[in-house]
């Protein structure tokens, strides 16, 4: 491993082709036609654990909905989510709508750094891609692209997920940032990462670094970047009973300290392992009969693999079970439930 200390000239190499590929392929994206920091907020919000083919549609509806900060700022944390469904990761919607309500109370959205920052669930890299791409400000934005692109093309074995790692590549990338160009340069190199320099099986062949790529070099080019930790992912057991009761359903609304807070969804029952219909008639055998709808869902989190059955529950009176209950048109409507729920509702 070399210590990172680029000469000038080495910089405005990598910069320079970076720039000049990023002119030939960059992606013509709605959100890099305004500097409107509010959208460029929200798509980088929408970005940070979702692809762009997928969060594309969830942007244009978002900002078609909610197309100022103060509009975001009136809304109900429901419709919020409810816009959010199927993306994932739903702290992010709901920092979001409490980060509107705090730039109304701000009086604006901030124009320098710090501010942008201070917002709920703006993090170094968001605050940096915005203060860049919506201010002309020269941060550099550090993700996984950027982990990516740099660790491979000047060889660092430092792991990015240690103290020592996130300090050397932030200091990286505020060194070969250029100060000029701080937009181009930021999407120039997240675009490089996402498009050419892939996780798998990169295009090495076609790319404009290959000559001077360390990785390239050493043909070690999918050893990098290096972690240090393993994801340990945790396996859980649902057990879902839709049920309902003369054209009503009942939906729970999820509670804080787990996944999907704030989303709805139909009584969970949580085990160890699978739970059997006759644990699952004990509870609720009284009421009505069961029927199973599916079984041996899988639903992979990033952290967490969820094992999911699904029946229903046909009930002559209504369980005494917290909850609201809800007319059945209305459960895929107005409602915001988890992507697994969808499932369960495309079962009925
Ligand atoms: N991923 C997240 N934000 C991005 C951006 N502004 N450009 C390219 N890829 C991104």
């Amino acid at each position: 491993m070399r210590i990172f200390a680029p000469m000038n000239t080495e910089r405005s190499h990598f910069s320079g082709l970076l720039l000049a590929w990023y002119a030939q392929n960059g992606r013509d994206l709605p959100w890099r036609q305004t500097r409107d920091p509010y959208r460029v907020w929200v798509s980088e919000i929408i970005l940070q654990q979702t692809r762009v083919a997928q969060g594309y549609d969830y942007f244009l509806r978002f900002v078609e909905r909610f197309p100022t900060v103060e509009a975001l700022a009136g809304a109900t944390e429901d419709e919020v989510l409810r816009l959010w469904q199927g993306l994932g990761y739903y702290s992010r919607a709901r920092n979001l709508h409490k980060a509107a309500r705090q730039v109304v109370e701000m009086g604006g959205f901030p124009t320098e750094y710090e501010g942008i920052r201070s917002l709920k669930g703006v993090g170094d890299y968001t605050a940096a891609a915005i203060a860049s791409l919506a201010f002309g400000l020269p941060y550099a934005v550090v993700d996984g692209n950027v982990y990516r692109v740099l660790s491979r093309y000047f060889g660092i074995d430092v792991p990015i997920d240690s103290t020592e790692g996130r300090k050397l590549f932030a200091a990286m990338a505020r060194e070969l940032l250029d100060a000029r160009r701080p937009a181009d340069y930021n999407q120039a190199i997240m675009d490089f990462g996402a498009l050419q320099c892939t996780p798998k099986s990169p295009d090495c062949m076609a790319c404009p670094l290959t000559d001077t790529c360390q990785a390239r070099a050493e043909g070690r080019v999918e050893q990098w970047p290096v972690k240090q930790h393993v994801t340990r992912v945790r396996d859980r057991y649902f057990t879902y009973v839709y049920v309902r009761c003369e054209g009503y359903a009942l939906l729970q609304r999820r509670g804080s300290g787990d996944i999907w807070q704030g989303l709805y969804q139909p009584p969970l029952w949580e085990t160890g392992r699978p739970m059997t219909l006759r644990e699952l008639q004990e509870q609720v055998g009284t009421y009505g009969t069961l029927q199973l709808l599916r079984s041996h869902v899988v639903h992979q989190l990033t952290h967490q693999r969820l094992h999911a059955q699904f029946y229903l529950l046909d009930c002559l009176r209504r369980l005494p079970l917290e909850g609201v209950w809800v007319a059945e048109r209305e459960v895929g409507n107005g409602y915001a439930v988890p992507r697994l729920v969808e499932e369960l509702l495309a079962c009925l």
